[in-house]
């Protein structure tokens, strides 16, 4: 088991610049890298910060190549929900990565087959250098429900009520909202070289709480995967970190 280094800052602008900063020192030093990135809320003020970036120092994301976590099933890139449609929007659009090398799983069509081949693409590339991750509130990490093995390839899974009904908010009354996902797995999250799990807001502290004060991996708490990587940071703000931070035998 090895701990996560930590890092807390006092607000998610503050958590943006410190991931964001991760990412381009990377890019600079490595052109070629390769990174996996999440979508959800967690991540925003990180791509805000990389856009903010590129329009001042144009940082070349020409030659870098990127995964991301997981889809819904059946939604194509021009439904506003799809995780596509977010990456394009939020990133994508607003820097010089090459759309060839971006890659998203397919959630269309013959999904198993295209898990088994995404799994052979990020090994291909080269595997994922730095892997961004948010947390659920019930521990999940991509959409890795509890409970999930650690041998977990990318794979089509049901969403659990806990999730549906958080993520339900970014739907409205007319979207259809899938129950169904393609997300990476446990093991093909823990091949990344480096991870961040950022967490950001009150929602996120008791589940913080629980995997930094986690004494074992375990699948019911899929986020507690990660203790068996030696080279993750955790990048909270205070609201996310609270719970952990007063805990009792705090000394
Ligand atoms: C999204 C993903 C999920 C989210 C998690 C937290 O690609 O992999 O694990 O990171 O559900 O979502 P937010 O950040 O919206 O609280």
């Amino acid at each position: 088991m090895y701990i996560p280094k930590i890092i807390i800052v006092k607000n998610e602008v503050e958590v943006g610049k410190i991931v964001s900063a991760e990412i381009i020192n990377l890019i600079n030093n490595n052109p070629k890298c390769v990174l996996g990135f999440a979508t959800g809320s967690s991540p925003l003020t990180t791509y805000v910060a990389l856009v903010e970036d590129y329009k001042k120092n144009q940082t070349d994301w020409n030659q870098v190549t990127t995964f991301n976590l997981d889809e819904y099933l059946d939604l194509t890139i021009d439904n506003h929900n799809s995780y596509a449609w977010f990456m394009h929007n939020n990133l994508f659009n607003h820097i010089n990565v090459n759309v060839k090398q971006i890659h998203i799983p397919q959630s269309i069509g013959d999904v198993n087959t295209a898990a088994e081949k995404y799994e052979t693409m990020i090994d291909n590339a080269g595997g994922i250098d730095l892997q961004i991750l948010g947390i659920g509130v019930n521990g999940h990490i991509g959409f890795n429900e509890p409970p999930t093995d650690k041998n977990t390839l990318t794979h089509i899974v049901d969403l659990t009520p806990s999730t549906i009904n958080r993520n339900a908010r970014f739907f409205t009354k007319n979207d259809l909202q899938p129950t169904k996902a393609i997300t990476m797995g446990i093991a093909s999250i823990l091949k990344a070289k480096k991870i961040i799990l950022i967490a950001i807001g009150e929602t996120k502290s008791e589940i913080m709480k629980k995997f930094l004060t986690t004494t074992k991996p375990w699948p019911d708490l899929p986020v507690s995967w990660l203790l068996e990587h030696n080279n993750v940071t955790v990048v909270m703000d205070m609201h996310a970190a609270e719970a952990w931070l007063t805990r009792e035998d705090n000394t």
